[in-house]
């Protein structure tokens, strides 16, 4: 049976999710930090889960209206003030992934606090992807890698990347079918799961589900069973 050590999932719908109850899209945000915080805790006492890498901020996403960025930063500020204590309760390290140099000085103070308060913590780490974009984070890498002598080996590379870790699981909410430039060199073995359920709907009762059909797939990695 696999183990799904390393989930990553894609937030998906909550702008649909507020539109369809005729409220506004940050509504939408609002109802779905407070899944990130079930669906978290959820992860931080199952025994298989290491590690949880949900994208919360693409690189793309500046391109959203002012009102709606400016937003989302402050939810993000609030959320992390509010939940230190709880990744403390639970164990949880939170590492962030991304390039945050891009978010005002305020909010990288927030982000480095709780990863600095929670760095001891050894149970789940909770890796939220902030302003992150696959491709800007393969490049910053090879930026760093230039001035290598010889040879970069793929384990090298993996380690000069944000996320060091390939995923396992990747689950997108939304209904939408595609990754978002999420990942994309650490789910190169990823079983992908991808559910119509918007994420302010989506409850650690649907992750088990999911997980409980990743652990029948047969992964081959390219072999044979
Ligand atoms: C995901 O929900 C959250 C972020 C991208 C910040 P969306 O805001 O993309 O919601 P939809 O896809 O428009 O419904
Ligand atoms: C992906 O969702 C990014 C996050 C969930 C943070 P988007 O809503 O931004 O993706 P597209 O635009 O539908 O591809
Ligand atoms: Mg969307």
């Amino acid at each position: 049976m696999n183990s799904a050590t390393h989930i990553a999932i894609i937030m998906d719908g909550n702008g649909r999710w507020a539109e369809l109850q005729g409220k506004k899209r940050v509504k939408g945000h609002e109802a779905g930090a407070k899944v990130v915080k079930n669906i978290t805790t959820f992860c931080s006492n199952h025994p298989d889960i290491e590690r949880l890498t949900l994208y919360a901020f693409s690189t793309e996403n500046w391109k959203r209206p002012r009102l709606e960025v400016e937003f989302l930063m402050k939810l993000l500020n609030s959320y992390l003030k509010n939940e230190l204590p709880v990744y403390l309760k639970n164990n949880v390290r939170f590492e962030p992934i991304g390039d945050v140099r891009a978010f005002s000085k305020q909010l990288q103070k927030t982000i480095k606090i709780v990863q600095e308060d929670t760095a001891h913590c050894d149970g789940l780490v909770q890796s939220l992807a902030l302003n992150y974009g696959s491709q800007d984070e393969i490049l910053r890498a090879m930026n760093k890698l230039k001035n290598t002598e010889g040879e970069i080996t793929q384990e090298m590379f993996s380690n000069t990347l944000d996320c060091k870790y390939n995923v396992d699981l990747l689950i997108r909410t939304g209904g939408d079918h595609r990754l978002s430039n999420y990942l994309l060199w650490q789910a190169a073995y990823a079983e992908l799961f991808f559910t119509d359920t918007l994420w302010p709907d989506f409850t650690p009762q649907d992750l088990e589900k999911i997980i409980k059909k990743f652990t029948k797939v047969e992964r081959r990695f390219g072999g044979l069973k």
